[in-house]
């Protein structure tokens, strides 16, 4: 006797149809499970047994075989215990209906109940993709599920009350489908909020604009992780195709909320400068995105930037190039998406005050060249945008004014962004972060001017290749700021002085 009950396995954030097949033979009692799966697919028989038992059900006295097809991809976890359990409740005549348009997700607890799983959203989208009409998850998960739409999503609790679905006893009502209407996206936070910082503020803006990597250098207190974390303020809200990947990276990592399962406001990541090399780059025994995959489409902050292993910063380099990380574990190869802005801050030297207007620093030379050094020139060459925050004297912080709030200066990034959406359509790229080598020629084009400017400076500077299409791509964006189709000199001169503190700083 044979049958065949669909399920899927994951891939790092991308789900893979499996096919459980399942045979029942004459011989002697054994049941075995092949088609390169892991320690976890293989403890499946102790589980499918003992839930049965459990359920009061029949396991049969016969030789057992499961095949998760296709065979030459690693399968890891428990994703198609619910699967193996309807294919072995199938040949039982346990369940007598035709079930090959649904597909099963769900690992089975020793009692019989349904346990939830990461990664439920990618597998859902991948079924309705294939035409499947019904998806069976763990209940917990079918929030999660409902999020797609064109498949019914059955939330299972117990072994027992599929049986009773299927039987037509206790029939299991699809899930409610995710309303999206029904979700707020209010911030506590409000550039309103920071005074002075006119500079600051516009570069910040210009950040926003274009999706580029941002650093900030000063003093203490002077306020600058006060200006990052108000930067999700004023970026563009998420596109339903973008809430939807990030959601599938969350789904993956096990971080969605039952509650609210459709991530809809952009990721802000701000880990601690402790943070281990898996933890933000993604890995581990059981592979997980790391930080700058759940910040995907996001911002991923690192304060305190000379703080993190040199180690850690440097392994940020290639994904902040690709906008994907591929991490090599003994399963296999993974990878994470990971198109973010990198925004960063630091103080100037270990005291924290050279360069102050206010204090003297109190670093030797070789202490504050040691501290600097921590930012590598190549890490360096990747922040599109570098500041100074310096410190914001008593009159202004005193002076009462209401300065500009998030709303109004959001108004002027989603001008720039929609003149962007409409540039880039059908190029695959969002934002002029993402321009390509290819394309910098046609998109960056400059006024003669602009270009003889652009030409001094890239000597006088001593910039890198990196460095000049960075430029190039931070001047494209001030330029939509204006609504300009070329760059002219201005905005080619405010984008090189973005870029002059390693000159000030770095360079002893
Ligand atoms: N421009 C400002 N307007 C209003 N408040 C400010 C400003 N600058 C600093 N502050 C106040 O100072 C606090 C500390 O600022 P913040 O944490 O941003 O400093 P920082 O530059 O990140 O310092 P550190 O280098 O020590 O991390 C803020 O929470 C805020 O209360
Ligand atoms: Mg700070």
């Amino acid at each position: 006797m044979f049958k065949k009950i669909n399920s899927c396995g994951l891939l790092g954030i991308n789900a893979f149809h499996v096919e459980t097949e399942m045979e029942i033979s004459k011989g002697l009692p054994e049941f075995s499970i092949i088609g390169l799966g892991d320690v976890a697919v293989k403890e499946s028989r102790e589980r499918v047994r003992s839930a049965l038992r459990s359920s009061s059900l029949r396991f049969p006295e016969a030789k057992v075989t499961v095949n998760l097809a296709p065979a030459d991809v690693k399968k890891s976890g428990s994703l198609c215990d619910l699967a193996i359990v309807v294919a072995l409740l199938s040949l039982t005549g346990e369940i007598c209906i035709d079930v090959s348009d649904s597909v099963f997700i769900g690992e089975l607890s020793l009692g019989g109940d349904i346990k939830p799983v990461s990664g439920v959203l990618p597998m859902a989208i991948l079924s309705k993709k294939e035409g499947y009409k019904n998806i069976y998850v763990p209940f917990e998960n079918a929030y999660e599920a409902s999020v797609v739409d064109g498949i019914n999503v059955y939330g299972v609790k117990t072994v027992r009350e599929l049986l009773s679905h299927f039987d037509g006893n206790c029939t299991i009502t699809p899930q409610k489908k995710y309303d999206i209407k029904s979700v707020s996206i209010e911030s506590e936070l409000d550039f309103a909020d920071v005074k002075g910082h006119s500079i600051a503020k516009r570069a910040i803006e210009y950040a926003a604009a274009g999706g580029h990597n941002l650093l900030m250098l000063g003093p203490p207190g002077s306020g600058k992780s006060m200006l990052a974390k108000r930067l999700p303020t004023i970026l563009p809200k998420l596109t339903f195709d973008e809430s939807i990947d990030i959601t599938g990276v969350y789904s993956v990592a096990g971080l969605i909320d039952k509650n609210s399962p459709l991530i809809t406001s952009r990721p802000f990541r701000s880990p601690h400068h402790n943070i281990s090399l898996p933890a933000l780059t993604g890995g581990g025994s059981i592979p997980r995105p790391g930080e700058i995959s759940l910040a995907h489409h996001g911002v991923l902050f690192l304060d305190e930037l000379p703080e993190f292993s040199r180690s850690t910063l440097e392994a940020l380099r290639q994904p902040l190039e690709d906008g994907e990380i591929t991490v090599s574990r003994t399963g296999g190869k993974f990878t994470y998406p990971c198109t973010i802005m990198l925004v960063a801050a630091m103080n100037p030297c270990p005291c924290g005050y050279f360069g102050s207007k206010k204090k003297v620093c109190s670093c030797t030379d070789a202490k504050k060249k040691t501290y600097i050094n921590r930012i590598s020139g190549p890490l360096l060459d990747r922040f599109d945008i570098q500041i100074e925050v310096s410190e914001v004297d008593y009159e202004k912080l005193s002076s009462g004014k209401k300065e500009e709030p998030s709303a109004a200066i959001r108004e002027r990034v989603m001008v720039a962004r929609e003149l962007q959406s409409k540039r880039y359509k059908n190029t695959g790229i969002s934002c002029n972060a993402e321009i390509t080598d290819g394309m910098l020629d046609e998109i960056c084009v400059m006024t003669p001017d602009a270009k003889e400017n652009f030409k001094d400076a890239f000597e006088t500077l001593g910039l890198s290749g990196r460095a000049f299409s960075r430029i190039l791509k931070v001047a494209r964006t001030i330029a939509d700021t204006e609504n300009s189709e070329l760059i002219e000199k201005k905005h080619i001169n405010r984008a090189v002085n973005f870029r002059t503190l390693d000159r000030k700083y770095w360079s002893n």
